[in-house]
């Protein structure tokens, strides 16, 4: 047998800083989560990091820790929170405005603590965020100006909390579409672009800037662009800092990434796909601006073509029809429903359909893949591990990649390929499902 090799992994010692940009539904939900589940009063349902187990060895070895006791992960006790949001309601008062959580059972008890989360000033300018207003925002001559008092505040966080490492994650709304251009190539042109106030230059990259510069490793949960740009791809490699992104894998966009490769493993053709969301939280209202829903559409769109790849099957996939609609109406709050009409076809071309109705909640599925980022994206930084995460894309609808390749949607290929980053990082033996070796004639 050969020896097994791992990465090095620095411990988890000491505490870990979680810092969000965005103290809004996802970020409380997240915050007010974890301090239930630390005080015995929940379970962190939906977290992998937390409840999942891995299969280690041979079926027969039954050898399947959780995944947690298996990988030096940040304990959820180390957690220490700080966020950002132009809105200046301390963490209680954004969750009941929020309104995801239950205030009796989840919110009252931990009361003092979120009370004691109030927001920084944000690096806020709502020609990217057309739908909000913000009195709790930094000011300065440049956009360089607020890079530089976001990494202040790293650093002044990082102090003052007494933290060993910090995280960052985007929580924050949905900025306008923008599209790289010259002065997210180099790193020298994002600089002059920041100093010269360039729209090119969205609040997003501010934080994702200042976070590289702090050496803080930086998760993109909306689609804005952000960290997606060659500029800040190469100063997370030059700094060996992980980076991910973007927008959230939760509802809609997750059971698609799991029909989707259902149907082209049988082998079924698709004609249309048409998905319609209502829901009426802050997000909603947000994605109501056209600028900041086609940002949040060409997320949603990607990856059917990528499952499907029509160029290989001209026949099944060639014509497909795909819309995706999302309709602010605000009664329903954080409990969106996401509606699917699938138009599918068989043997001879016959058609069929199927419908799916998802009537979830928006935090409930993303508080959980915020915890599990936070908890990964350090545990990549301690394994030495820097730039793009990939093996981190079964979190995300539009799973960043290296430039030329393109991303993983299938979400259980993303879920095997995250677990065998695991047993690589800790020296076993990948699994590949072969499964020969169980079986007489393998020997023979
Ligand atoms: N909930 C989900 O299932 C899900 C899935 C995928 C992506 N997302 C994305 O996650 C983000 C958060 O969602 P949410 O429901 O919490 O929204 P939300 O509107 O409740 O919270 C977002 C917060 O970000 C703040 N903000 C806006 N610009 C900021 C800036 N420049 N700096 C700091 N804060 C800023 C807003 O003031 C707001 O409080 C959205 O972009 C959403 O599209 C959510």
């Amino acid at each position: 047998m050969p020896q097994k090799t791992g990465r090095d992994i620095a411990p988890a010692t000491g505490k870990l800083g979680v810092m969000l940009v965005g103290l809004g539904a996802v970020s409380t939900t997240f915050i007010a989560g974890v301090e239930n589940v630390r005080r015995g009063r929940a379970m962190p349902v939906g977290s992998l990091s937390q409840m999942a187990t891995i299969r280690l060895g041979k079926r027969t070895d039954k050898r399947s820790p959780k995944i947690k006791d298996f990988v030096p992960l940040a304990d959820l006790k180390s957690l220490v929170f700080a966020a950002w949001d132009p809105i200046p309601d301390d963490a209680y008062a954004a969750a009941v405005k929020a309104g995801v959580l239950d205030r009796h059972e989840h919110l009252e008890p931990v009361r003092d603590f979120l009370q004691g989360i109030k927001p920084i000033p944000a690096a806020f300018d709502q020609y990217y965020v057309k739908r909000l207003q913000g009195t709790n925002v930094k000011r300065g001559k440049s956009k360089r100006d607020l890079a530089e008092q976001l990494r202040e505040d790293i650093r002044t966080f990082k102090k003052t909390a007494g933290v060993d490492r910090i995280v960052i994650v985007w929580c924050a709304s949905t900025e306008v579409f923008i599209t790289a251009g010259p002065a997210h190539q180099s790193l020298a042109a994002f600089e002059k672009a920041m100093e010269q106030n360039d729209p090119a230059v969205a609040p997003s990259m501010l934080y994702a800037y200042a976070a590289l510069m702090e050496g803080v490793p930086f998760a993109n949960g909306a689609p804005n662009l952000t960290v997606d740009i060659p500029a800040l791809e190469r100063l997370a490699e030059d700094r060996k800092v992980p980076i991910g992104g973007k927008d959230f894998k939760t509802g809609q966009t997750m059971m698609k990434s799991v029909l989707a490769p259902a149907f082209k493993a049988r082998m079924l053709g698709l004609a249309g796909w048409y998905s319609t969301n209502i829901l009426g939280n802050r997000d909603g209202e947000v994605l109501d601006d056209p600028e900041s829903f086609k940002t949040k559409e060409e997320s949603k769109l990607g990856l059917l073509e990528h499952i499907l790849q029509p160029e290989m099957y001209p026949d099944l996939y060639g014509k497909i029809y795909h819309k995706v609609r999302i309709n602010y109406y605000p009664p329903r709050g954080d409990n969106k429903e996401g509606w699917d009409n699938i138009d599918i076809f068989g043997w001879l071309g016959y058609p069929m359909q199927i419908k799916v109705d998802f009537l979830c909640r928006d935090s409930i599925l993303a508080a959980p893949l915020v915890l599990d980022l936070a908890l990964f994206f350090d545990l990549a930084q301690r394994a030495g591990l820097s730039g793009i995460q990939e093996w981190l894309s079964f979190y995300f609808k539009g799973p960043q990649t290296a430039p030329g390749l393109y991303p993983e949607h299938d979400l259980f290929i993303q879920h095997t390929k995250l677990k065998n980053t695991l047993r690589w990082m800790m020296g076993e033996d990948q699994i590949t499902h072969l499964g020969v070796e169980y079986y007489e004639y393998a020997d023979k």
